[in-house]
């Protein structure tokens, strides 16, 4: 009796694994498009649209969920109005400006330099005697800075500065007041 259970284990061992590991045999629900996903990869090509793929622009006029279109459209001439007309929407709570930091670090530290004072990675780079960033960036801990209305360095974020560069794509609009809020409170 022991050796014929003995059999049937070693029989059942070697049944049970199969070598053709490529088929899936019997699907639970197979049929119900959970295992086989028919949705498109990003860069498949696609026969439904026009041009052929899968990626499309979003349809003109529309914005995704999360991003709140931009009023200003000039980043010198309407930075001024910026700073009278937006306000914060947050308080400078610890949780904002723990999210503030670590976006500041993200984005800012690398010209502007984790203490804000505009001495960043970026700024030390330096080629056959020449700095690779000519100019120097903003001191954010200057009292100046400070004392700018949040919705002007929400607006320098978004559209960019003289040489600076814009982040309003990068970063959403949450986040962007959050950095202000750490700009102004956290750094010293
Ligand atoms: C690639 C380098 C670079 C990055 C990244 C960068 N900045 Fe700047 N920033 C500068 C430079 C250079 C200046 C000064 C010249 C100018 O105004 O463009 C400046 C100026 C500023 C000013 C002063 C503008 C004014 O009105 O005088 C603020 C505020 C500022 N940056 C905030 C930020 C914040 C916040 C971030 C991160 C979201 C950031 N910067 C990212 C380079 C950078």
């Amino acid at each position: 009796m022991k050796r014929l259970i003995l059999l049937l284990l070693v029989v059942t061992g070697f049944t049970s694994c199969n070598h053709e590991q490529e088929k899936t045999y019997w699907d639970y629900m197979g049929d119900f498009d959970m295992y086989y996903s028919k949705a498109y990869e990003s860069y498949s090509p696609n026969k439904y649209f026009k041009d052929g793929k899968t990626l499309q622009k979003p349809v003109a006029g529309t914005v995704s969920r999360e991003s709140t279109p931009y009023p200003f459209k000039d980043k010198f001439a309407d930075k001024a109005k910026a700073g009278q007309l937006l306000k914060n929407p947050f308080q400078p709570t610890k949780e904002n400006l723990e999210r503030g930091k670590e976006k500041y670090n993200i984005y800012c530290a690398v010209c502007h330099g984790k203490s804000g004072k505009g001495d960043g990675h970026l700024t030390k780079l330096v080629k056959n005697g020449k700095k690779l960033y000519p100019a120097p960036p903003a001191d954010l801990t200057a009292g100046y800075i400070k004392a700018k209305p949040d919705g002007e360095i929400f607006h320098v974020i978004t559209m960019g500065s003289a040489i600076m560069g814009a982040h309003g794509s990068q970063i959403k609009s949450d986040d962007r007041w959050k950095i202000v809020l750490y700009v102004k409170n956290g750094l010293k």
